[in-house]
C-alpha cells in the first residue's frame, strides 16, 4: 500500500504557461513544486559549457552520470546556503519566488533560459540516457507525493498514477506572445514574434515526435486551452479539479 501524498502532473507544449502555474498550484495547495523542464535545460547548458558535441550521446550520459542537479524553493542567500532543496512552497504566497536551478553546484537560473539553451534542449530531452537519468531523479523527488511537476511526460512516463493530469495548451501565436514578454522582463535582448513561432512550432515538432516518451496527452489528463484564460483562472480550475479529485477519491 502506497502512503504517498497526491501528485498533480502539469503537461504540454512550451509556452502554455506550465512553469507559472505550477508553481502557483503549488504555493496555494503547500505543495512541492518540479519544474522538469529546468533540469533538461541544466544539462543542456552544462553541455554548452562543456565544449561536447550535441549529438555525442555517449559522452553526454557520461557526464549527466557525474552530475547533480538540484532545484531548491526560494532565493539561495548570498553566503551561498541553500535552503533545503525542494522544501514545501509557503503556504498562499500570492508570488511565490522562482526555482533556484544548480548544476554541480554552481547557480544556472538565468543562463538555463537564454535562447542559446532553448534552440538544443529539445535534442537533448530527444536522448534515451539523458531521459532515463532525469526520470529517475523526477520519481525520487515525487516518491512521497505532495508535489506539483510540470513537463512533457509526467502524465504518461513520471507519474501515471498521478491523482490529477493536467494538459495545459495554447496557439503558437499566443504562446509566441507570451515567450516575447518573459524575455523582456528577463532584460534579453528583443526577439521578433516570427522568429519566436517559429523556433516554438519546431520544438513542439520535435517534442511531439520524437521516438522516446514524445509529447502527448494522457488519456486520462484533462486539457484546459489558455489563450484566453488569465493565469488566476487557470490555477482557480486546477485547484477546484484537485478538490473534487481529492473529495470525490
Ligand atoms: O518546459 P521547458 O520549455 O523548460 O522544457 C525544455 C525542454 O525540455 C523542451 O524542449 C521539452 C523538454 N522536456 C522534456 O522532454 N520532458 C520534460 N518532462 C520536460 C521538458
Amino acid at each position: 500500500l502506497s502512503a504517498r501524498k497526491p501528485i498533480i502532473a502539469i503537461d504540454g507544449p512550451a509556452g502554455a504557461g506550465k512553469s507559472t502555474v505550477a508553481r502557483r498550484v503549488a504555493a496555494e495547495l503547500g505543495l512541492l513544486y518540479l519544474d522538469t523542464g529546468a533540469m533538461y535545460r541544466a544539462v543542456t547548458w552544462l553541455v554548452q559549457q562543456s565544449g561536447v558535441e550535441i549529438s555525442d550521446e555517449a559522452a553526454i550520459a557520461e557526464l549527466v552520470s557525474q552530475s547533480e542537479i538540484e532545484l531548491v524553493q526560494g532565493d539561495v542567500d548570498a553566503g551561498g546556503t541553500a535552503p533545503h532543496a525542494l522544501m514545501p512552497s509557503r503556504l498562499h504566497s500570492s508570488t511565490p519566488a522562482p526555482l533556484t536551478v544548480l548544476i554541480n553546484g554552481q547557480d544556472v537560473t538565468r543562463e538555463i533560459r537564454t535562447p542559446q539553451v532553448s534552440a538544443q534542449v529539445s535534442a537533448i530531452a530527444a536522448q534515451g540516457e539523458v531521459r532515463r537519468a532525469l526520470v529517475k531523479q523526477q520519481k525520487e523527488y515525487g516518491r512521497r507525493g505532495g508535489v506539483v511537476m510540470d513537463g512533457r511526460d509526467i502524465g504518461t512516463q513520471v507519474f501515471p498514477d498521478a491523482e490529477l493530469k493536467i494538459f495545459l495548451t495554447a496557439s503558437v501565436q499566443e504562446r509566441a506572445r507570451r515567450r516575447q514578454l518573459d524575455l523582456k522582463e528577463q532584460g534579453q535582448p528583443e526577439v521578433s514574434l516570427e522568429t519566436l513561432e517559429r523556433a516554438i512550432f519546431e520544438r513542439d515538432q520535435k517534442d511531439s515526435s520524437r521516438k522516446i516518451s514524445p509529447l502527448r496527452k494522457a488519456d486520462d489528463a484533462i486539457e484546459l486551452v489558455t489563450d484566453d484564460l488569465t493565469i488566476e483562472a487557470v490555477v482557480e480550475k486546477i485547484i477546484c479539479l484537485y478538490r473534487d479529485r481529492l473529495s470525490s477519491g
